[in-house]
């Protein structure tokens, strides 16, 4: 067992030694990049089928001996081996995180809390993948006896970014005739809009909940039920018992480690595929909860992703740390956020397919490491989870650059691309891929080496709008590429950004894989409902603010 005490950083040298370097630090990319016709093969990395180049950034060979030293003493390397192992690293719900042994191969054996975890990860994902293949090739039939050709995925957070953002990345593999649809917020909006053109009689309900107790996903599921039940009975379908029960077995399936709850909601616990409290719902999108994304690509698609994810797990736990991405990236972060003041990073893929890759992140990052006290409850005296951010370039461009560029806070910026598009279109001879990778990179290098107020002058600007028009560069970003987006490089770029927050809050000694943040927002508006209601007693115990708001609502609902 390791001693999971957390380090306070601040006292250890090299945060000490960090803080004297940021107060003396004044990065030049320009200057260094003339200085050393190297410095890009030196900071380029490889992982897996990434190639990331960290050349861009702020940091020389002192800085990153400082920042590895900061690893070191806070023992990142044996925090990150004791979740390898299943150690209960989630202190504060006494659990293991072991997101990494949910795409370790069948050939693997992972005692947990007395039982194999690789063997019961690889009995779920064959029950899933039959059930893919039995959806895919139009044996599993709705009540009509018609092919399955909408899924709808009800959940929320976990249980709803990973599938539709993996979805949408990996269009270009979804089986022709196929689609998803995703319910997750409890605006009937979502609810009502999805559901509004589709045939009962082809649509297949995934109700996805680790806890299945989310509000969110409860209500939505019914009301999903519900309109399911009435467009079938205005058909003549389910109108008695049997019929209802039958139409439900065979329209609606779960995903939860909870399957006496899943019994409960009434649906057939044969036809739900289960996932354990060792995966976090942030780091679940790689379990059944892929389920829907498992369908649309394929049993075959579905294990290049989990492919993908196991390599990276395995550079990051083999690659020499001066090697090491996540690690080094992971620092990177720390070093800016609290060293040289920034308070939040961008994530930019140029890929439209990654275009909730960003919001994916969010969760990720922000539920993992927005967190104020350490492992064993003792207040942090330094900042941890930075904002994630982002849009797909070059949407970005047109809209939040100009502050990147121009503005007064440093934001760190990670750029994605790939080398080949999916669509190979071109304008006339201009080939579209190379004129949205000219934007990628025309980006970097403008954040990184600016131009100077006589480069400006150089052109003939008239010298009361010289300054408006300087850049400073010195804007640190990190370029990361790979072939194409295939499953696999999904399963990379997903599982080098969990381990990135991973390393953030092992040296902020916090607990990442919890998320009691999330909890009083939810037992409040239990107690609100009532007043919204319209009970008096419940109204009145409410703060002014809360009763002023309801009572406008009262007031102004038709
Ligand atoms: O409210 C936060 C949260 O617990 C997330 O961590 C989780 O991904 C989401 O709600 C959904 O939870 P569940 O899968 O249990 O419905």
């Amino acid at each position: 067992m390791s001693d999971l005490t957390p380090i306070d950083p601040t006292m250890t040298p090299a945060w000490e030694a960090l803080d004297l370097r940021a107060d003396t630090f004044d990065p030049d990319l320009r200057e260094w990049f003339a200085a050393d016709p190297q410095r890009t093969q030196k900071w380029t990395l490889s992982a897996a089928d990434l190639y990331v180049d960290l050349s861009k950034n702020l940091i020389d060979e002192d800085v990153l001996d400082d920042l590895l030293a900061l690893a070191e003493q806070t023992n990142v390397a044996q925090l990150r081996d004791a979740m390898y192992a299943g150690e209960h690293i989630n202190v504060t719900e006494d659990r293991a995180v072991l997101h990494t042994a949910l795409r370790r191969p069948a050939t693997d054996t992972l005692m947990v809390d007395g039982q194999d975890a690789i063997a019961d990860v690889h009995a779920e994902l064959a029950k899933m993948y039959a059930f893919a293949e039995r959806v895919r090739s139009g044996e599993w039939v709705g009540i009509t006896g018609k092919p399955v050709e909408t899924v709808v995925n009800v959940g929320i957070g976990g249980s709803d970014l990973g599938p539709v953002m993996a979805y949408e990345a990996l269009a270009p593999y979804v089986q022709e005739g196929l689609k998803c649809r995703f319910i997750s917020n409890i605006d009937p909006t979502d609810a009502g809009e999805t559901t509004k053109d589709l045939d009962p009689e082809t649509t297949l309900v995934i109700v996805a909940s680790k806890t299945f107790t989310t509000l969110e996903t409860i209500t939505n599921a019914k009301v999903v039920r519900e309109w399911f039940l009435n467009a079938l009975r205005e058909r003549g379908l389910a109108t008695d018992e049997a019929s209802t029960a039958e139409a439900i077995s065979k329209h609606f399936v779960a995903v939860s480690t909870a399957l006496d709850k899943v019994a409960e909601f009434g649906i057939d616990p044969a036809n739900a595929f289960g996932f354990w409290n060792w995966v976090g719902g942030r780091y679940s999108v790689d379990s059944a909860v892929g389920t829907a994304l498992a369908i649309a690509i394929g049993p075959e698609g579905f294990a290049d992703f989990l492919a993908g994810f196991h390599a990276m797990d395995r550079h990051f736990a083999e690659a020499p740390a001066r090697e090491n991405v996540p690690l080094i990236m992971g620092l990177l972060n720390v070093w800016y956020g609290n060293f040289l003041g920034a308070d939040t990073h961008a994530v930019l893929p140029y890929s439209q397919y990654l275009h909730r890759f960003p919001a994916y992140l969010q969760q990720l990052t922000m539920e993992s490491n927005g967190k104020s006290v350490r492992r064993d409850g003792t207040p942090v005296t330094y900042d941890t989870g930075e904002v994630f951010w982002g849009e797909p370039g070059t949407n970005g461009q047109h809209a939040f650059y100009q502050l990147i560029h121009q503005g007064t806070r440093m934001v760190p910026a990670d750029f994605i691309a790939f080398a080949n598009p999916a669509w190979p279109l071109a304008d006339g001879d201009a080939d579209m891929h190379e004129l949205f990778l000219s934007n990628f990179l025309a980006q970097t290098k403008a954040l990184a080496f600016g131009k100077t107020s006589e480069e400006v002058r150089a052109e003939g600007t008239a010298e009361e709008i010289v300054s408006a028009r300087v850049f400073t560069g010195n804007r640190p970003t990190t370029s990361i590429m790979a072939p194409s987006l295939t499953p696999s490089v999904l399963g990379q770029l997903i599982a080098l950004y969990e381990h990135i927050t991973f390393v953030q809050g092992a040296v902020w000694g916090i607990d990442s894989f919890d998320q009691w943040g999330v909890e009083l927002g939810k037992v409040l508006a239990k107690q609100i409902m009532p007043a919204i209601e319209g009970d008096a007693a419940a109204l009145a115990a409410q703060d002014q603010s809360t009763r002023a708001l309801i009572e406008y609502y009262r007031k102004h609902r038709g």
